[in-house]
């Protein structure tokens, strides 16, 4: 069966310089082999895009070894086994792990770069998967609680609210009682967190100045920032912080495609002041303790106190230009590629 089949792939032609260019990939396609003993074959559904692409297409020490050239990009994704000839996974199960760019992601079932595990698709969409029950959602959650750590009635500030990450960060604080103000990019996504999410207010940075949207809707200061993008907006948070306030490193999208060096807050001096900490985290370090997060944040999805949003975009031939949706703020929610349909 398996050889009949045909596995389009994307893969990383050149390191870009800036802005990701068509040219720095290369779309490729190749017969899908046989099992061998002890591998699965796993049919990608959907792929999960991630801000972080930008840093793994980079030469350089990091938390993970960047894409090779020519390798096939990296990506998480859910997908349905379609072969099988390993007892950890059957025909038919849908899983989630590193699959890559492509159609059809073969090799050992146990594989740790790829780190597949089931998931059950009658439990929640599989697109939340990708979201809220998978990495941004980890991320959020462990990063707020474990180096945040809100206590009710503190103030909490999220940027890139409207995201993946910052979309759970602002729900998990409000379920612990804090003040939640989000800083996100135009109207739309701004009364998207305040009316559907539940929180308290919302900076619209591309509209407004965001210390004058702080000191409006931070009357009490911040006590926790977690901070997405880095930048001016994170000079900014930091002229607003209290005393021992925390400040939670999770990315900096602003400066993902400088082609000069990154551009480091000129108010840090503010953490002295404040008696204040700024920490950097990488969400795999809490990799044992998923399914507590994960379950937690289903039960909240029951019972209706919890939402998330994904951004679906179709067809594996997109990922070049779609991947640049997240650097144009074009996304809103969770930015997912489609690759095939859930029934096929
Ligand atoms: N440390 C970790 O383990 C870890 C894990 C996952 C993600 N992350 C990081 O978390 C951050 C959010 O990731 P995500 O997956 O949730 O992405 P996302 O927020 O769903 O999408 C990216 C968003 O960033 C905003 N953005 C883009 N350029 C910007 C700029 N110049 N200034 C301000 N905002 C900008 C845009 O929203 P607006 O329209 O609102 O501008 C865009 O929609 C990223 O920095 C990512 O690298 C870290």
């Amino acid at each position: 069966m398996t050889t009949t089949l045909t596995n389009q792939q994307v893969r990383l032609a050149a390191r870009p310089v800036g802005v990701p260019k068509d040219s720095d990939w290369q779309h490729t396609s190749e017969p899908v082999r046989e099992l061998a003993d002890g591998e699965i074959l796993v049919k990608v559904i959907y792929l999960s895009l991630d801000p972080a692409m930008r840093g793994w297409m980079n030469e350089g020490k990091s938390y993970i070894r960047p894409v090779g050239i020519g390798e096939v990009m990296r990506a998480g994704g859910i997908g349905r086994v379609v072969a099988s000839k390993s007892p950890k996974f059957a025909v038919g199960d849908t899983v989630s792990g590193v699959t890559g760019v492509q159609q059809y992601w073969i090799g050992a079932a146990d594989d740790k770069a790829a780190a597949f595990y089931k998931v059950d698709p009658s439990a929640a969409p599989l697109p939340k998967y990708l979201n809220a029950l998978g990495m941004p959602g980890m991320t959020a959650y462990f990063g707020l609680l474990e180096v945040g750590q809100p206590k009710a009635g503190e103030t909490v500030v999220v940027s890139g609210a409207a995201g993946a990450v910052g979309q759970t960060v602002g729900q998990v604080a409000r379920q612990r009682g804090c003040r939640v103000v989000g800083i996100a990019g135009g109207k739309e996504k701004c009364d998207f967190v305040v009316n559907e999410l539940g929180f308290d207010a919302c900076i619209d940075y591309k509209t407004g100045s965001v210390k004058d949207g702080l000191k409006q809707h931070c009357p009490n200061g911040v006590d926790v920032y977690f901070d997405n993008v880095g930048g001016d907006i994170l000079d900014a948070v930091l002229t607003r912080i209290n005393m021992k306030a925390r400040i939670i490193i999770c990315g900096a999208i602003s400066q993902y495609n400088n082609t000069t060096p990154v551009k480091g807050p000129a108010n840090y001096l503010s953490l002295l002041v404040n008696r204040a900490r700024m920490e950097g985290i990488v969400v795999f370090d809490w990799a044992d303790r998923y399914p507590e997060a994960a379950a937690q944040m289903a039960q909240w999805m029951k019972d209706g106190s919890f939402k998330s949003r994904e951004d679906i975009v179709e067809g594996l031939e997109n990922f070049p230009k779609t991947l640049l949706m997240l650097f144009e703020g074009r996304n809103f929610g969770k930015l997912i590629l489609k690759v095939a349909d859930e029934q096929d």
